[in-house]
């Protein structure tokens, strides 16, 4: 049967263009395990054994610097328009839906949202496949509705950042369009076309693999050439060495910041340039994809990704966003180690502002892990930059499914989240514990879904893969009433079907509820809005010995306010060090907790399975 299924990947192919050949097996099999990351659990060395103390001892402080900035601010929280509220009753999520829930947000505690794409579309990737980067997906609204939904957000103090596909467009965009008419186009430049290393659609112009998997060259006949993509065939890359491109997609980004949006989502900024030689990828023994690293499945990615010319086009983008009064923002979707990752901020913080941190979507729920991660990212960078953490998003598996579904390792996570010295990033639901759905790989809207519906259900189960990007996308779940609140017409067929657990996890039932995700939110969001230490303080682990695999323990320091977090992870009661001092309770997710009586500084401190506390010594 794997035999079938190699046969299989080898011979499928995406669109009508795609030739898909000359794959090694084991690099095409791979591409089915792309999505994997919704599952996969990196593995990441525990704490060094040789660190272990028996004290409360600090660890990893090189008397970092703290610089206020309004970016360090930002709690982020991603909507996904299509599935946040639908108020034309078309089953369709709209920004009107998202101007109604505004109030929601701003109660929440949240000040900026990333929107993933409403501009114009055939929706072939829902909005990542733009084809009028002027206008609005008509599904979404009009241009009107964008203008009020901007102007209702800054009168909240809520910020907008946009996401624009910046590296690709749509194949029905007319500029590509009309490249793709003729050799002699004056846009033909304007994508990246080649020859094949044989003519009449025998073979691609290099080995260059797309990202979910299989050649990323479309052939087209018209004019026997090859067009490359880096995601899907409707996606060809942009030629950001054609001047041209880049002063139109400067433009673009002008006239949104013109219109008064606050920052950019940049998607997939390290895939915008390519070696210009368009030289063979090489050989990388890595298998599956990681979010430390590039290379997978066999594949280096060392000349499609990361290129110098693309650190240095994140400092040009920032040289722009400055001319612009307020601060605007950028963060980039950039995929690599944590030193690429950190060449897009720009040697003097001059580059990108954010970029995602993804490790956490992937990582074990272990605090000896996390240590290592957050020791990681610590290091390499250190205030002023400021890092990005995300539990999920619209490509990836909905965090609380990573944790069998428990809202109580939910309230540890989120805890970690928004305490942790950087940008938090809720993914819409998350808040709630919205689960993940499961979706028929047959029946999948989502064009990686798509691509591999062929896999049979037993296989996918099998190896615990999810193969399609629906399941973290349902509606989202305002109430108890038909389509769980999400849309105006209470009989409409939701894009798709809203998940089967609306009825006990939704926004207004939980909202009744002290002890519940959301209120656990809530609770800490005001939290790190009243203590300037949790936005901007130094970080510093805590080294707790041998509890360091049950619990994760960590200083923030501002201006001589020093505030202790505890997280335990494990399904024991914790005996730990007391701090130094006599601090006094902030926060525990264990909502009737009224104080730290039953501790004594001899007793030490004790955690009840499973809670996080936060302490504050004045
Ligand atoms: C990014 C988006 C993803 C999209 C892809 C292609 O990774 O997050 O949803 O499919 O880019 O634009």
């Amino acid at each position: 049967m794997l035999k079938v299924l190699v046969v299989r990947l080898m011979s499928g192919s995406i669109g009508g263009h795609c030739v898909e050949r000359q794959a090694v097996v084991c690099q095409v099999f791979g591409a089915v395990l792309w999505t994997s990351l919704f599952i996969t659990a990196c593995t990441s060395q525990p704490l060094n054994e040789e660190k272990q103390a028996t004290d409360l001892t600090l660890f990893g402080g090189d008397s970092l610097v703290s610089l206020p900035s309004s970016v360090t601010d930002l709690v982020i929280y991603q909507v996904y328009p299509r599935s946040f509220s639908d108020t034309t009753g078309d089953g369709v999520g709209d920004l009107r839906g998202a101007i109604e829930k505004l109030d929601y947000l701003q109660a929440l505690g949240i000040n900026a949202i990333w929107f993933s794409p409403f501009l114009k579309s055939p929706q072939g990737d829902f909005g990542y496949d733009v084809s009028d980067f002027y206008d609005i997906a008509p599904e979404y609204g009009t241009m009107d509705d964008f203008d009020e939904l901007l102007r209702q957000m800054h009168a909240r103090n809520i910020k907008m950042i946009l996401d624009v596909p910046l590296n690709h467009t749509s194949n029905e965009h007319p500029w590509f369009k009309e490249s793709a008419s003729s050799k002699g186009n004056p846009k033909r430049d304007w994508y990246i076309w080649r020859d094949g290393k044989e003519p009449g659609g025998e073979e691609p112009p290099n080995n260059w693999q797309a990202i979910p998997g299989g050649p990323a060259w479309s052939y087209y006949e018209n004019t026997d050439q090859w067009v490359y993509f880096h995601f899907l065939p409707f996606q060809p890359d942009l030629n950001y060495r054609n001047p041209e491109v880049k002063e139109a997609m400067f433009d673009v980004l002008r006239f949104w910041l013109d219109k008064g949006v606050d920052g950019f989502r940049l998607d997939m900024l390290h895939a915008i340039y390519e070696d210009e030689q368009l030289r063979d990828d090489s050989f990388s023994w890595a298998f599956l994809p990681s979010d430390r690293t590039t290379a997978s499945l066999f594949t280096a990615h060392k000349y499609d990704l990361n290129l110098p010319e693309t650190y240095n086009l994140a400092m040009e983008l920032r040289e722009m966003v400055d001319e612009y009064e307020p601060e605007r923002f950028l963060l980039g979707e950039v995929f690599g180690n944590i030193e690429q990752l950190r060449k897009y901020y720009g040697p003097e913080n001059d580059g990108l502002q954010m970029v995602f941190l993804f490790e956490f979507t992937s990582t074990p729920f272990r605090p000896d892990v996390y240590a290592d991660v957050i020791g990681r990212i610590e290091k390499a960078l250190p205030p002023p930059y400021t890092p990005t953490y995300v539990l999920s998003n619209h490509d990836r598996k909905r965090f609380i499914s990573r944790l069998d579904n428990n809202p109580d390792k939910a309230k540890i996570a989120a805890m970690m989240q928004l305490t942790l010295r950087g940008v938090p990033i809720i993914y819409y639901g998350e808040e709630i514990g919205m689960p993940e759905s499961n979706f028929e790989l047959s029946s999948s809207l989502d064009p990686i879904g798509r691509k591999y519906a062929w896999v049979p259900g037993w296989l996918t189960r099998l190896l615990g893969l999810s193969l399609t990007r629906d399941g973290c996308r349902t509606p989202m779940q305002w109430d108890v009433s038909p389509t769980s609140g999400f849309s105006s017409d209470p009989y409409t067929t939701p894009w798709l079907k809203i998940s089967d657990t609306y009825r006990e996890i939704n926004v207004a039932v939980e909202s009744d509820e002290p002890n519940s995700l959301l209120n656990c939110y809530r609770r800490l969001l005001k939290i790190r809005q009243e203590n300037p230490a949790l936005v901007s303080g130094s970080l510093e682990l805590i080294d707790l010995g041998p509890l360091n695999d049950k619990c994760l323990a960590y200083r923030r320091v501002l201006e001589g306010r020093e505030i202790f977090i505890y997280l335990n992870f494990s399904d024991q009661v914790l005996n730990l060090p007391y701090p130094p001092k006599t601090p006094n309770l902030l926060f525990s997710t264990l909502a009737d907790r009224t104080g730290l009586e039953t501790t004594s500084p001899e007793d030490g401190l004790y955690l009840s399975p499973l809670e996080g506390l936060i302490l504050a010594i004045e």
